[in-house]
C-alpha cells in the first residue's frame, strides 16, 4: 500500500479481534508519532501506551463516547504541553493512524472530555493536555479496516480557488 492508499483508505474503525498489537508493529506506530514535524521543532508532543485493563476501564470514564475503548487493545494517549498549537498533536495523531492503516491495524480518535479526571488517570503533571486518545487494533473479521464508505462533503464543496468559496 503506497502512503496515498493509506490516507485515502482510512477509516475511523472501532471494533477489533481481540489480538494484542504487535510490538514491532506498536514501535511503527510511536515512530510514525516521534516524525511529527512541530512548529519551530519544538516537540510538544508525548504519547502515552496503554494495554493494561485497568488504565483502559478508567480512561473511558474521562469520555463521553468511549464506549469501545475498554475492549481496544492498544489506546494511545497522544499529549500536548500547555501553550502548544493542537495542530502538532493532530499531526502525531494522523501520523500513527495511516500508519496504522498501511500495517492492517485499525483506529479510531476518542475525544476526552473530562481533564480533571484523565489527568488523575495518566498522573499528568500540570502543565501537559491529553489533546486525544487513540484505540488501535486489529480489525474484527480479518482483512483490511472496514469502514464506513466515503461519508465526506464532495469535494466541490469543500475546495475554493482564491477566495472563499470561489469556483474556478
Ligand atoms: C477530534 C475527533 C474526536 C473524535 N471523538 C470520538 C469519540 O470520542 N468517540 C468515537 O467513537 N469516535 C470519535 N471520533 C471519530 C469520528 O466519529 C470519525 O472521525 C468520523 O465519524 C469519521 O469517520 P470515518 O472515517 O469512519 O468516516 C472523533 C474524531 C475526531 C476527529
Amino acid at each position: 500500500m503506497d502512503a496515498y492508499e493509506a490516507i485515502i483508505t482510512k477509516r475511523d474503525t472501532r471494533e477489533y479481534d481481540g489480538r494484542p498489537v504487535a510490538e514491532e508493529h506498536l514501535q511503527r506506530l510511536l515512530r510514525a508519532a516521534r516524525m511529527a514535524g512541530s512548529s519551530k521543532n519544538e516537540q510538544p508532543i508525548r504519547v502515552i501506551v496503554i494495554t493494561s485493563q485497568a488504565q483502559k476501564d478508567a480512561l473511558a470514564e474521562c469520555g463521553d463516547f468511549t464506549t469501545h475503548l475498554p475492549a481496544s487493545p492498544l489506546v494511545i494517549v497522544v499529549v500536548r504541553v500547555e501553550g502548544s498549537r493542537p495542530f502538532d498533536a493532530g499531526r502525531a495523531a494522523q501520523n500513527m493512524m495511516v500508519a496504522a492503516n498501511a500495517l492492517g491495524i485499525a483506529s479510531c480518535p476518542v475525544g476526552i472530555q473530562h481533564d480533571d479526571a484523565a489527568r488523575k488517570v495518566l498522573d499528568l503533571p500540570p502543565n501537559q493536555i491529553v489533546a486525544m486518545a487513540i484505540t488501535f487494533g486489529y480489525p474484527k473479521g480479518g482483512g483490511r479496516p472496514q469502514g464506513r464508505g466515503d461519508r465526506r462533503l464532495p469535494l466541490a464543496d469543500f475546495v475554493s480557488f482564491e477566495r472563499w468559496g470561489a469556483g474556478r
